[in-house]
């Protein structure tokens, strides 16, 4: 199950704990993304100066990549409270105009799951955002009044794992749009060490750096993959971490050098074994491997197209030579199949 897995990118309970722990505060601990960080800082130091709030702001990328992260750190480096919800819990328009009758001028108001806002829901934020006001109905039937109630400047700030799924009229009112990439092994290395350093884990640099070359650019990974090796070591070695320790406590929660797991596995052999490496559409996968089609697209297609393992064509998905390499498959050779067919209808 997804919730058990240990490559999981979505929040899990297992999270709660630490990620309140090693949850970074300030810009400055938030390792990484440095296009988005000195963007944001300048928009930040300009408002700052000019008293006045922030341009609202989109972030979307995976999961586990930061974006929750970032809007904390956006309100605190402002200086502002946040206020904290999301696209499923704000169920009718009511819900959302009282949350934002309730903020205070600056307020930082974090919708999470932002593509999940029904239409209605949609409507109201947009006269809230453009012109910091709402349409409010009081009443029903023949005495049934429009209020227009006036709310203090605040900055929304939305997060999305599927930009693509965001209505246009709400992406365009967003003044600031940051996509966030995976890291580089280095980049999640120093968020290791930051996160060992709080949990008071001993770890060399080679076992860190194993960790994060194993966690597929997810800090959210890197993290609970530390936690799990620091129980290894304890157990198998003397409590600290080094590149032996990490990797034999990886391989044995099943991932590979790669970060790949079994479902990664499971989803390219099948495209590889039954497909002949595709193009195979994402439900025909998804029906073939027991997975969850939102789930393969969201979870693992990212990785798997940033190893460059999997291409997105307009039939469908392809395996490339790198993946069969890696799972020590034998790619068949377009040009001798060619090759093949025609000397056959050349004997026929
Ligand atoms: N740039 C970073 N530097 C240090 N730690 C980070 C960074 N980004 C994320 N983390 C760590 O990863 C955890 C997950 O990040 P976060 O919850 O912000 O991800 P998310 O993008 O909001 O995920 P989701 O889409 O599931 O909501 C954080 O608690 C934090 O410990
Ligand atoms: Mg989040």
């Amino acid at each position: 199950m997804e919730e058990e897995r240990l490559i999981a990118s979505g929040f899990t309970s297992d999270d709660m704990d630490i990620e309140t722990s090693l949850r970074p505060r300030s810009l400055r601990e938030y390792f990484g993304q440095e296009k988005v960080k000195d963007s944001l800082s300048i928009y930040i130091n300009a408002a700052l100066r000019r008293h006045d709030a922030l341009d609202h702001i989109l972030l979307y990328g995976p999961p586990g990549l930061g974006k929750t992260c970032l809007a904390g750190i956006v309100a605190a480096e402002m200086g502002q409270n946040i206020r904290i919800t999301s696209g499923p819990a704000i169920d009718r328009a009511g819900d959302l105009a009282s949350i934002l009758v309730k903020l205070e001028p600056g307020d930082v108001l974090f919708i999470d799951e932002i593509h999940r806002l029904s239409h209605a829901v949609e409507e109201v934020l947009y006269s809230a955002m453009e012109d910091y006001e709402i349409d409010l109905m009081t009443g029903k039937g023949p005495t049934a009044r429009s209020m227009r109630i006036a709310l203090p400047k605040f900055t929304l700030v939305g997060a999305t794992t599927r930009a693509g799924q965001l209505s246009a009229p709400l992406r365009d009112r967003f003044g600031i749009i940051f996509r966030l990439e995976m890291y580089s092994p280095e980049e999640l290395c120093q968020i290791v060490s930051r996160s060992a350093r709080i949990l008071n884990v001993r770890a060399e640099y080679d076992g860190l750096l194993e960790i994060a070359r194993r966690s597929r650019g997810t800090p959210r990974i890197a993290n609970r993959m530390l936690k799990r090796v620091r129980d290894y070591a304890q157990v198998r070695g003397d409590g600290c971490i080094t590149r032996e320790i990490a990797s034999e406590g990886l391989n044995m929660l099943d991932v590979d050098d790669l970060g790949l797991d079994r479902v990664d596995r499971t989803l390219l052999l099948t495209m590889i074994d039954k497909f002949g490496g595709g193009p195979v559409g994402l439900d025909t996968l998804a029906a073939s491997t027991g997975e969850d089609a939102i789930t393969i697209e969201d979870v693992y297609e990212p990785y798997l197209l940033q190893l460059g393992f999997l291409q997105r064509t307009p039939r469908g998905r392809v395996c490339t030579a790198a993946a069969y390499e890696h799972l020590h498959r034998i790619k068949p050779d377009v040009s001798e199949q060619n090759a093949e067919q025609t000397s056959m209808l050349e004997q026929n």
